[in-house]
C-alpha cells in the first residue's frame, strides 16, 4: 500500500532519470523564491505580518525551542499517518488553510488549489474572501472534501446566505475565524498601499451573493466603488460576542470550528457553547503584533477543552517536523498555510500538490524516525525543550 512517505523513493528514482523536483523540498525556502518571482504587492501580501512581525518570529521561534527526542527499536516499519477530524477522512494529519485572494498570486487561484487538495484527498478549507466563488471552488474541487471558512459579514442576511451557499455546494464543516473582525496593522501593505479587496478582488463571494446585492440595488452593474464600499461596511463585525453564537447553529447543522483562538479560557467558551472544534491561531501573526506564538499556548488549550472537543492548530508549520511538534503538545491536525501559497503562487496546482506532498511524506517519516507509527500515538513525552 502506498503511503506519503513514498514521496521521498519517487523523487530519488525520478533523479536516475534526470528529473529534479520543480521546487525546493525544503519548504522555507519557498518565501525567497517567491520573493523573486511575484509581485511586489502580491509577495507583500503574503509574506507581510502585524506591525514589525513580532508575532510571525515568535512562531517559528517556538517550534526551535520544542526538540524531538528520537526513539529506536521500535517496529516502525508498517505505519499508518491517516486521522479523521469531525467526520473527514484525512491521508494525513494536515489541511489547507483558508487564504483570500488567490489569484494575486497566480490566475488559477482558489479552484487551482482545490484541484490539488482534492488529488491528494486533503481537505481544502475555503476562505470568505476568495477570488472565485463558493461554487465554482466546489466544482474543482469534485468529490475532494471541503470545508468553508467565515468571516463573519455585519449584515446577518449575507452571513446566512453564505452558510446556505456553502451547505449546497458540499462543504462539510464550518470554520469561523475570529480574529480578523478588524484588519491588523500591516506594514507591507500600507507602505504599499495594497489592499486587494478595494481593487475588487477577493470580493467573489460577495458580489455574487443575494443578500450581498439586495444592499446596492439587485446588482452590481451600477456602481462597481459604491459595492466595494458596502463590503467594506461589511466585511467584518467587531461588536460580536460569545452570545451570537448561537446564529451559527441556527445556520450550519455540521460541525463549527473556531479559528483564531489563543486563551484556554477561550476555548473553553467555545466548548461551552457548542462549538465542535477550536484552531489556536494566531493568523501567521498578521493581526496583532507583539502577541505569543501560538504553539505556545497550544498546550494550555488541549489542557482545557482537548478532551471535549477538537483541537486543531496553525501559524508556522513549516515542516513534518513541525507537524510532529504540534500533534505530539496535542493538536489533532494542522492547517498549512503561507507555503502552499508560494507552491501556488510558483507552479500553480503542482506546486501546492509538491508543498502537501514534501509535509506529509516528511511527516510519516520523521515520526516514524521518533519511534511512533500513528499520530494519535504521539505524546509531550516525545519532546524536550531545547533550553532545558
Ligand atoms: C495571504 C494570507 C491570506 C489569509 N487569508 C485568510 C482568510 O481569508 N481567512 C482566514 O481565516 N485566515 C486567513 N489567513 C490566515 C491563515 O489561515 C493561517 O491562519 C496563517 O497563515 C497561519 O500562519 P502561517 O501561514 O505562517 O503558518 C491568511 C494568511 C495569509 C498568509
Amino acid at each position: 500500500m502506498s503511503s506519503p512517505a513514498d514521496f521521498q523513493n519517487e523523487i530519488y528514482l525520478n533523479g536516475l532519470g534526470d528529473v529534479l523536483p520543480g521546487l525546493p523540498t525544503d519548504l522555507t525556502r519557498l518565501e525567497r523564491l517567491a520573493r523573486k518571482r511575484l509581485s511586489p504587492g502580491a509577495h507583500g501580501y503574503v509574506a507581510g505580518s502585524a506591525g514589525g512581525g513580532a508575532t510571525a518570529r515568535a512562531n517559528r521561534a517556538a517550534f526551535d525551542r520544542w526538540r524531538i527526542v528520537p526513539r529506536m527499536l521500535r517496529d516502525v516499519a508498517v505505519r499508518d499517518v491517516a486521522v479523521e477530524v469531525l467526520g473527514a477522512s484525512l491521508p494525513a494529519p494536515v489541511l489547507l488553510g483558508p487564504v483570500g485572494v488567490l489569484s494575486i498570486v497566480h490566475p488559477g487561484g482558489e479552484p487551482a488549489v482545490a484541484r490539488a487538495a482534492s488529488a491528494l484527498s486533503v481537505p481544502m478549507v475555503l476562505s470568505s474572501a476568495a477570488s472565485h466563488t463558493i461554487e465554482e471552488v466546489a466544482e474543482a474541487s469534485g468529490d475532494g472534501p471541503r470545508w468553508f471558512q467565515l468571516y463573519w459579514p455585519k449584515d446577518p442576511e449575507i452571513a446566512a446566505s453564505f452558510l446556505g451557499r456553502a451547505k449546497a455546494a458540499g462543504y462539510t464543516a464550518l470554520v469561523v475565524t475570529l480574529d480578523t473582525s478588524i484588519l491588523g496593522w500591516r506594514p507591507r501593505d500600507l507602505d504599499q498601499a495594497f489592499l486587494p479587496f478595494l481593487r475588487g478582488i477577493g470580493v467573489a463571494n460577495y458580489f455574487s451573493d443575494p443578500a450581498f446585492l439586495k444592499g446596492i440595488g439587485g446588482s452590481l452593474d451600477a456602481d462597481r466603488a459604491a459595492a466595494i464600499m458596502h463590503w467594506a461596511a461589511n466585511f467584518g463585525n467587531p461588536a460580536l460576542t460569545w452570545d451570537d453564537l448561537g446564529f451559527l447553529r441556527e445556520h450550519w447543522d455540521g460541525p463549527i470550528v473556531l479559528k483564531g483562538i489563543q486563551h484556554a479560557d477561550d476555548a473553553r467558551q467555545a466548548a461551552d457553547a457548542g462549538m465542535d472544534g477550536v484552531i489556536v491561531s494566531n493568523h501567521g501573526g498578521r493581526q496583532v503584533d507583539g502577541a505569543v506564538a501560538s504553539l505556545d499556548v497550544l498546550p494550555d488549550v488541549v489542557a482545557a477543552v482537548g478532551e471535549q472537543i477538537t483541537v486543531l492548530f496553525d501559524s508556522g508549520i513549516r515542516s513534518g517536523s513541525d507537524m510532529v511538534k504540534a500533534l505530539a503538545l496535542g493538536a489533532r491536525a494542522v492547517l498549512i498555510a503561507r507555503p502552499y501559497v508560494y507552491g501556488l503562487g510558483l507552479a500553480g496546482e503542482a506546486g501546492v500538490q509538491h508543498v502537501l506532498r514534501c509535509l506529509m511524506a516528511e511527516f510519516e517519516l520523521t515520526l516514524a524516525l521518533s519511534g511512533v507509527v500513528r499520530p494519535g500515538d504521539l505524546t509531550p513525552d516525545i519532546l524536550r525543550r531545547a533550553d532545558a
